[in-house]
């Protein structure tokens, strides 16, 4: 919302001053609109990773980092991942509001009856080798599923946009399900329309074509909360990948599997698996100070997985909840004791209260405790951030419909500082040395 306060930009070495129109949000810091900057002052703003650069308006999600706070349109995440199921969460997201019992009924009918994917992705999978990583698989079928819908590639078309959200959110859980089965040489199994999201997902990964499986409703109902808690998260890199992808014009098919490549970076959603593989390699909780100590080397390229945020500095409020769920897990599947929990709960102790950690307010993020609840699920861990992808469909299909549907929405093109050779003479390939 634009207000009547301005901020002036002077270039001392002309004394040439212009104005700029400060935005407010409903919450959260404002923002200077600086789109005429360029064709005032001939010069551009520079801000690699965004520190400081605000790329959209959006209604959808706000964090505040020194508070811990997590709102998706206004509700805080903490309310949300104990009253909801994720189907009602991605409701939110998509429409602004939270279902009633009517709207929530289709909308759980309308995702469950797109849950199918068409025979001949099948074939996909037999491409890949069995120890592909799922991540590649499911990079590779989100963007092939664009071959298979020509009737929804139609980015202007609102009915088109509606069923390639369905779809996508509908799909994910079963293309991450199946590149587990593929991995293993079983059978793929089919979704069931009487099972909730999160439940047929782990149907799907569990069940064998031999005999009856039911999900343990207390697994269903922890990795329900885990997806909710991993929908959306602002202009995160995986969201802000869908976006610039989706500002071209491009499909939503291929915009998701530009989503789930940018999330499958270790500093990024990839991190609930480096953080289990980080366990692992610190082995026993005597070795914690050793890594804490690598971690606070600049010389050194180790940092600590599960740790540390754009945004928060404070309490990743998704963690807490996350370590709340790992304890209900572990103690729904009687694991007494946990040698990867023990270390990582050590972990935690020693960092916060490290001089070095508080300084820098480093804090334990979503991905910390993700791993470990995964691993005693029976997940492997390969599968951690194709599970972080099929939750956070959902967040980059609702971002990406709120751009298109944005009137300031243009394709997004940024500018550079160029260090490069200036214009020089071409020098034959006789004449080079
Ligand atoms: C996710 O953006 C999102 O919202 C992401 C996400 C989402 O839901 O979409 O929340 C999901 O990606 C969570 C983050 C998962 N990644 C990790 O856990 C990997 C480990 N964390 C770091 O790589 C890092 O903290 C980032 C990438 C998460 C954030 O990096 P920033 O914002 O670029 O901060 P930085 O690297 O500049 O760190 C600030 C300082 C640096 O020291 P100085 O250069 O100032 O001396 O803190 C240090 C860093 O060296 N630091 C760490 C650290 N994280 C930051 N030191 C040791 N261990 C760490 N984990």
């Amino acid at each position: 919302m634009a207000n009547t306060k301005t901020v002036t930009f002077k270039d001392n070495q002309t004394g040439k001053t212009w104005d700029y129109p400060v935005m407010s949000g409903s919450v959260g810091p404002d923002v200077v609109d600086i789109r005429k900057f360029y064709a005032d002052t001939d010069m551009f703003t520079y801000d690699p990773g965004f520190t400081s650069t605000g790329s959209c308006e959006s209604k959808i999600t706000f964090i505040d980092g020194d508070k811990g706070v997590l709102l998706h349109r206004g509700y805080p995440i903490e309310d949300l991942a104990e009253n909801c199921n994720f189907e009602e969460v991605a409701y939110l997201m998509l429409n602004g509001e939270l279902p009633n019992a009517a709207e929530k009924e289709k909308f759980e009918r309308d995702i469950t009856y797109h849950t199918m994917l068409h025979e001949q992705v099948h074939s996909f999978y037999s491409g890949f080798r069995r120890d592909a990583h799922p991540m590649a698989v499911m990079c590779g079928v989100a963007g092939a599923l664009s071959a298979f819908y020509h009737d929804s590639l139609d980015i202007t078309n609102p009915e088109h946009r509606k069923i390639s959200s369905f779809r996508l959110i509908a799909k994910m859980p079963t293309i991450a399900a199946w590149a587990y089965k593929y991995s293993l040489g079983q059978p793929f199994i089919y979704p069931r329309n009487d099972l909730g999201y999160a439940e047929n997902f782990l149907y799907m990964m569990f069940a064998t074509p031999c005999e009856d499986y039911e999900v343990n409703p207390i697994l269903a109902k922890a990795m329900d909360r885990i997806l909710i808690l991993h929908a959306d998260h602002e202009q995160n890199a995986s969201t802000s990948t869908v976006r610039l992808a989706g500002s071209s014009g491009a499909n939503p098919f291929a915009c998701i599997a530009a989503g789930i490549a940018s999330l499958w970076g270790p500093a990024h959603g990839g991190a609930n698996e480096a953080v289990l593989n980080m366990l692992k390699e610190i082995g026993t909780k005597d070795r914690i100070p050793e890594f804490v100590k690598r971690a606070k080397d600049k010389n050194d390229s180790f940092r600590l997985m599960g740790f540390g945020h754009r945004v928060y500095k404070n309490y990743d409020p998704r963690a807490r909840i996350m370590a709340r769920t790992c304890s209900e897990v572990l103690k729904e599947l009687n694991i007494k004791d946990n040698p990867l929990l023990d270390i990582a709960m050590e972990l935690e102790r020693i960092a916060l209260e490290d001089e070095y950690f508080i300084e820098k307010k480093l804090y334990p993020n979503v991905d910390f405790y993700s791993g470990i609840i995964f691993q005693a699920m029976g997940i492997p861990v390969t599968m951690f951030t194709a599970l972080f992808a099929l939750a956070r469909t959902t967040g980059w299909i609702a971002q990406w419909n709120e751009m298109i549907e944005d009137p300031q929405q243009k394709i997004g093109r940024p500018r550079q500082l160029y260090t490069g050779q200036p214009k020089r003479e071409f020098v034959g390939l006789k004449k080079r040395k």
